[in-house]
């Protein structure tokens, strides 16, 4: 047995007990710095022009590619689930080489179904990007020798763009390709007509990330091999390039951006701890689709359990200073925390 001198001793060396505080459930509730709350999540969806009937992505479970009524009764299940923000991912059927000649047509039906049937009920962001549009699945419009993307250019329809899907009801835009501008541009058109009440949530911090695997799968927006653009790098953010990644966030906030979002998440939690310090901003964290699909694909095996790995997920992002969550499994959110 320790004698009661060397005890005591060792509590002066290390005078915090803290299993003390872990001790039960109460007490580590008290403890706690903070909760997961699912009124914090936004679900995305995809809907498909080509599709007849919904399908369920091949990588990850639980995500189907929706048709334009099927959409309309999984966004019913997911209310009743306590699930009422959306990011919205429009598949159109047709795609150009030249996407200034794209009407937006297909979006522009969906966000007006959607906010003809739930009206404020729901609260619909659209995905603005012509990955899904181009031939080439590049996020612009390339430039006649195909060696980069034209950044007016992009800009310029893109803005026109965000002015269709206002037009159509969205309650935010939320500019995902990466262009210089568009948000002063998205921002300038919403002012000038009578939209200056729709947000802009920017995708400022966007890596160029190997986790976007089975979503351009869904979206058909995988960027053709035979173009020369080192996939997306030439637009997307370097991994290593740290003060990019802060200054384009500090950029798209000087521009208008109302909400910033930082994406992939896991891989750059230090930059969601960075912005939240800095940035007087909500701050929105993408738990994008190959990092969804690899929690899925770890218990699937049976080797992880799905639900308590995607908690302690949105926990990291909750700690790193987020306080909005897109994930795949925000239709789960209320439930798992509930129960957790
Ligand atoms: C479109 C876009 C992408 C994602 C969101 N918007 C893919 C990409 O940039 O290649 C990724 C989302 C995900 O992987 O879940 N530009």
């Amino acid at each position: 047995m320790a004698n009661p001198a060397s005890q005591h001793t060792l509590n002066k060396r290390y005078p915090a007990t803290h299993r003390r505080l872990r001790a039960n459930s109460h007490i580590r509730e008290l403890a706690a710095a903070f909760t997961l709350d699912h009124r914090d999540f936004i679900q995305p969806l995809f809907v498909d022009e080509t599709l007849s009937e919904r399908k369920e992505s091949s990588g990850m479970s639980g995500v189907f590619s929706e048709t334009l009524g099927s959409v309309l009764a999984s966004i019913e299940r997911d209310i009743v689930a306590g699930v009422t923000k959306f990011l919205l991912f429009p598949v159109p059927s047709e795609k150009s080489h030249h996407p200034h000649d794209t009407d937006f047509d297909f979006a522009v039906s969906v966000v007006r179904a959607v906010k003809q049937r739930f009206g404020a009920d729901v609260w619909l962001a659209c995905d603005l990007c012509l990955c899904s549009y181009t031939e080439h699945g590049h996020c612009g419009i390339l430039s006649p020798d195909g060696t980069r993307l034209l950044n007016n250019e992009t800009v310029t329809t893109l803005a026109e763009y965000a002015l269709h899907l206002a037009e159509a009801g969205a309650d935010c835009i939320a500019p995902s390709d990466m262009s210089d501008g568009r948000v002063h541009a998205i921002r300038s058109v919403l002012d000038a007509t009578r939209y200056d009440h729709i947000a802009v949530m920017s995708y400022a911090s966007k890596f160029a990330s190997a986790f976007y695997g089975p979503f351009r799968d869904v979206c058909k927006s995988t960027p053709s091999a035979s173009i020369q653009l080192q996939g997306r790098s030439t637009y997307q953010l370097s991994p290593y390039n740290l003060s990019d990644a802060l200054a384009s966030a500090e950029r798209d906030l000087a521009e208008g951006a109302d909400i910033i979002m930082v994406k992939p998440a896991v891989p750059y939690l230090d930059i969601v701890a960075r912005l939240s310090e800095r940035l007087l901003a909500p701050l929105a964290v993408y738990h994008v689709s190959g990092e969804y699909a690899s929690v899925e694909l770890l218990a699937r095996e049976g080797l992880i359990d799905r639900h308590a790995a995607h908690l302690e997920l949105w926990t990291s992002f909750k700690r790193a200073g987020a306080s909005i969550v897109i994930s795949y499994a925000a239709r789960e959110a209320r439930g798992w925390i509930q129960g957790s």
